[in-house]
């Protein structure tokens, strides 16, 4: 007769429904009312511990298991897998560390008083070429500064994640031409101009590109990929990305299932590479969230979390939700949506949804060095991702839209 496991944390690990981020440390959620068999096994393993808050909501604590060298490697052929489905997955030092996040932030443009003059007197004084600053916001709640370079055909703008007010974090990111009309710009002459541009103002963009790190990519794709549409974040505590997906505008859903090829857009994906701090993950493909969704709420109608049935019900939200995830197809519609449609409730405001996605596999702490492989190549075959910050200082991160 087999024998059980006893120990509850490694029956959990063990379970075929989990299906981990490839490349990560396993991470699970701890809770005080947890069993104290569970949370003793949790200690004994427990390397690392994070307390999760983002715009003023604490989202749970989690703990990642075992030692960050103990990390999976992965081979080619599973990247390659990863890649076809839209699977996250996770590349250690696949970059060089950066010291810290604060000597990578140029001096006098961190977030506060006079922020914009002081950035627009950084970008001046750093570009070679002219720059004009503008303060015609695409998004005016959240953007802090812009300047467009006729030269190079960009523009570079400093933004903020969210309008909440303790959330200091900041993102400067750098397209062609026109900001949104040309994100997805057909000539690759045209990004790599951009790219060049944003190296030369902040060389820790360059190094976040190594060969190794590119020739990886690139196995995983099965064709050369080229950087575009780079974003610098600098996560703060506090700070961090709802769940989204990073399909630009124009993206339709893949008709072919086995090509790569995305239509119409040119890019593949996306590149998150750490540079400094830490930063925790939640990312899966738009098919397995989609999956999540509906196993989540089955559990609910069958009575698994009343609290939350009543909530949803007492705020009128009940009954879209209920339908857009009673199937596969309209939970996939909802989540292609960029404020996810019907399931905005469960998916931006359930602590206890957020806490099943862990539990499940799908989280991830990236390291400096570390990188995350975010593919992308249509709106059915996207990874979607939600990022907290992990330190208590700022953090800094490369994001690389690959072509
Ligand atoms: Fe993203």
């Amino acid at each position: 007769m087999a024998r059980m496991a006893k120990d509850p944390l490694i029956q959990m690990l063990a379970d075929p429904e989990r299906t981990p981020v490839r490349g990560a440390l396993p991470v699970v959620t701890i809770r005080p009312d947890d069993e104290p068999a569970y949370i003793d096994a949790v200690r004994r393993l427990e390397s690392a511990r994070f307390d999760l808050e983002r715009r003023d909501r604490e989202h749970g604590t989690v703990v990642e298991l075992l030692r960050p060298d103990l990390s999976p490697q992965l081979e080619t052929a599973q990247m390659q897998a990863s890649w076809k489905a839209a699977d996250p997955f996770v590349m250690r030092d696949a970059a060089p560390k950066a010291d810290d996040a604060v000597a990578m932030l140029p001096e006098g443009w961190a977030a506060g008083r006079d922020e914009r003059e002081r950035w627009e007197r950084w970008i001046a004084d750093a570009a070679d070429e002219a720059v004009e600053c503008t303060t015609a916001f695409v998004d005016p709640e959240r953007d802090v500064a812009k300047a467009v370079c006729e030269d190079r055909g960009a523009w570079a703008k400093l933004g903020k994640l969210s309008a909440t007010e303790g959330d200091a974090s900041r993102r400067l990111a750098f397209g062609v031409g026109e900001e949104i009309r040309d994100d997805d710009h057909p000539s690759s002459e045209r990004h790599a101009a951009v790219w060049a541009w944003a190296c030369a103002l902040l060389p820790a963009l360059g190094a976040s590109w190594p060969e190794a790190l590119r020739k990886r990519l690139g196995g995983a794709a099965g064709r050369p990929l080229s950087p575009s549409n780079p974003i610098v974040y600098w996560n703060r505590p506090n700070g961090g990305a709802l769940f989204h997906h990073d399909a630009l505008p124009g993206y339709l859903p893949s008709e072919d299932t086995e090509s790569a090829e995305p239509v119409p857009s040119g890019q593949r994906g996306v590149v998150y590479v750490q540079g400094a701090g830490v930063t925790v993950w939640l990312a899966l493909s738009i098919h397995t969230m989609a999956r999540r969704c509906c196993e989540f709420m089955r559990d609910v109608v069958d009575g698994g979390a009343p609290w939350l049935f009543d909530t949803w019900v007492k705020e009128g939200v009940w009954q879209p939700l209920f339908f857009a995830t009673r199937d596969v197809e309209p939970c996939l519609k909802a989540l292609a949506r960029s404020d996810a449609g019907p399931l905005r409730p469960l998916v931006h405001g359930s602590l206890e949804f957020t806490g099943f996605l862990i539990d499940s596999g799908h989280a991830a702490v990236l390291r400096a060095g570390d990188a995350i492989a975010l593919p992308n190549r249509g709106l059915d075959r996207t990874a979607m991702h939600s990022v907290y910050c992990g330190d208590e200082g700022p953090n800094v991160g490369f994001s690389i839209g690959l072509r």
